[in-house]
């Protein structure tokens, strides 16, 4: 009280002053701020009303800077209260007013009553005030609960009583932030739950089902109501769910067609669980539900089981190409088999996914499989999956295999002419009848696959000496597209072999001014075996040879060159090597406004050689 006394003299307020100081701005403004408190506190404060009222005390509620927010009392007590302004909208700090319960309670940040002429102003002295702080989160305080009366009236009990209501209040506005909180996590849980691609259910101990997420009620097309409280096994019929263990186990990726009470088409689903703890007890189980088409859809997309080329990317303007070519577009949209043919390198595979980007199957999987990479005994299990302990160290609940995965889409097997005879039969049953059996299992189940299958070889030379089925073949040959190779494909090397020109040099960042003409010279002599893959390859590494910004010969390899040499013609001054040289010659020191030395570097010679052929040509 003494330090309080001190601080009030030295803010030099005078003693004597006849009313408090109001403003209704300031009041207007701190009851917007302080809304929570405000309704927090009211019913709190007209509950100790009701314990003093007739006594001649009233209530009051400050904001933390000592402003009056609301004020509860007799009509009595009010009217002597607004004598000596204090009012709702009064400035009750003791910088204003000097010593008084609202402003030293601030101020020493404790309870504390005041009594009778403790108080700093004369007006105040026929008062008792008891204050109490309410702290809020953090423990800043954000108000102050009073309650005053006449002085003689002077209780201990008083304080007591607001300090345990200020305590309540607090309590309370804890309870509320509490409450906010938890509905602002229900509604993230929520979103974020529903936003999942997998379905969810949660089950307890009893087989009850607490819970489920949209995208389960989505996938299974039932209501809420149909599902939520209901015993799981009366929902599903599947064994799984009745025999009281193995949903509460955990279920790792088991592949189960999940069949519904009642006759509902069955789904396929990929199914995992996770059991719920409470403590060390088990309290239910998450079951995680996801749709195989979709599962599937996933996988190719991030394995690459995509088509990526569309007949637009397939270069070549040969005219028997472009036989091929059409006749690969016409075949796009026929649900038959489709068999290609074509040596090593000449574009089978790019033709069998531009098939299937141009046919209606193009949104689901394209699924190739090199029939010649996989050891025949695993080829089985890789083209019709395997069952549920197929053979020891299988993956329970079976694995699904190329066929199923394809399901809908196109499945491309290339190298077939490799396949074993025994691989020949099993795959002659499923082109007969359009459904697998996986390797170890019984079910049969229906695929809508279109079959695209290439070779190398020559299948019916393969027939003849007994390494190919001839019904497969049969089977297989109902379209057959032969794809030439590039010696049959007339100028298609050149127009090949700029067009990955263009290719590397961009993705080399290398400009390219010009091709030397001897550059295609040679790679229109040469014979490719190795077809437009070769051709690719060869182009390449020339672009990562280069020194200049022009392409030329000596960027190829030595097996190209030695081609070219043996059939071009010697260096006489005459022949066209050198007309070809000096053709260039003349266009770049033309290029170059006869800049010797910007021409030399463009050639990537020295000047001395610059001159020497310019000499020979008759330039100079
Ligand atoms: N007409 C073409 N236009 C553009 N690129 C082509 C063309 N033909 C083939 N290629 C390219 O050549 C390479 C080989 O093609 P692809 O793999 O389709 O040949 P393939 O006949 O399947 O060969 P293999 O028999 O060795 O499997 C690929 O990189 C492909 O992009
Ligand atoms: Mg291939």
């Amino acid at each position: 009280m003494n330090q309080s006394l001190l601080r009030s003299m030295e803010n030099n307020i005078d003693p004597d002053m006849e009313k408090g100081k109001v403003s209704k701005e300031s009041l207007n403004k701190s009851r917007v701020k302080n809304t929570e408190l405000i309704e927090t506190s009211l019913p709190l404060m007209r509950d100790i009303y009701k314990m003093v009222e007739g006594t001649g005390f009233m209530v009051v509620l400050c904001d933390q800077d000592g402003l009056l927010l609301k004020t509860i009392g007799d009509k009595d007590i009010l009217k002597k209260a607004n004598k000596i302004s204090f009012v709702e909208g009064a400035d009750w700090s003791e910088e204003t007013v000097g010593t008084n319960a609202i402003g030293t309670c601030i101020k020493e940040r404790v309870p504390l009553q005041v009594v009778h002429d403790e108080h700093y102003m004369k007006i105040c002295q026929e008062w008792t005030c008891s204050a109490s702080p309410i702290y809020g989160r953090n423990r800043e305080m954000i108000g102050v609960l009073n309650v005053s009366g006449p002085y003689e009236k002077v209780h201990p009990h008083t304080l007591g009583m607001v300090v345990s209501i200020a305590r309540a209040v607090e309590n309370l506005l804890e309870l509320k932030e509490k409450i906010r909180r938890n509905e602002l996590m229900q509604s993230y849980l929520e979103a974020t739950v529903n936003s999942l691609t997998s379905g969810i259910i949660l089950v307890s101990l009893q087989g009850d089902i607490i819970q489920a997420n949209k995208t389960l009620l989505d996938m299974i097309q039932l209501g809420e109501a149909e599902l939520i409280d209901q015993k799981i096994e009366h929902v599903f019929e599947n064994k799984l769910f009745s025999d009281g263990v193995s949903i509460f186990g955990a279920i790792k990726d088991r592949d189960i067609r999940l069949r519904f009470k009642g006759g509902k088409s069955p789904i396929h689903v990929l199914l995992n669980s996770k059991p719920v703890y409470q403590g060390q007890s088990q309290i239910g189980s998450l079951l995680i539900f996801q749709e195989i088409q979709k599962v599937r859809q996933l996988v190719n997309k991030l394995t690459g089981n995509r088509a990526n080329i569309t007949f637009k990317e397939i270069i070549g303007e040969n005219a028997l190409f472009i036989r091929s070519i059409n006749e690969a577009i016409a075949a796009s949209n026929s649900p038959s088999n489709v068999l290609l043919l074509g040596e090593s390198g000449t574009g089978k595979d790019l033709f069998a996914q531009a098939i299937h980007n141009e046919s209606k199957r193009r949104n689901m999987p394209f699924i190739a499989i090199n029939c010649g990479a996989i050891p025949r005994d695993l080829l089985g299990s890789e083209l019709f999956g395997y069952a549920d302990g197929a053979f020891t160290g299988a993956r329970k609940g079976g694995s699904s295999g190329k066929f199923e995965l394809a399901d809908g889409g196109t499945i491309f097997l290339d190298e077939i002419g490799e396949m074993s005879l025994d691989m020949q039969v099993l795959l002659l049953r499923v082109l007969q009848n359009r459904e697998i059996t996986r390797v170890g299992g019984h079910k049969v189940l229906p695929v809508n696959v279109r079959i695209i299958a290439a070779t190398n070889k020559n299948l019916k030379e393969e027939v003849q000496k007994g390494n190919f089925r001839h019904d497969l073949y049969f089977r297989l040959n109902v379209l057959p597209i032969k794809i030439p190779s590039i010696r049959e494909r007339g100028d298609d090397s050149q127009l090949l072999a700029s067009h990955f020109i263009d290719l590397y040099s961009r993705k080399i960042a290398r400009k390219i001014e010009a091709v030397h003409p001897s550059y295609m010279e040679a790679i229109k002599k040469y014979n490719w075996p190795g077809n437009v893959r070769e051709l690719q390859n060869v182009i390449e590494r020339s672009l990562n040879r280069v020194t200049s910004d022009i392409l030329s010969i000596d960027t190829l390899p030595e097996e190209i060159l030695s081609i070219y040499e043996q059939n071009a013609p010697h260096n006489d001054s005459n022949s066209t090597k050198n007309m070809i040289q000096k053709q260039m010659l003349v266009q770049v020191l033309l290029d170059c406004n006869y800049n010797y030395s910007k021409a030399a570097k463009k050639l990537n010679i020295s000047r001395s050689t610059l001159y020497r052929w310019m000499e020979r040509f008759n330039l100079k």
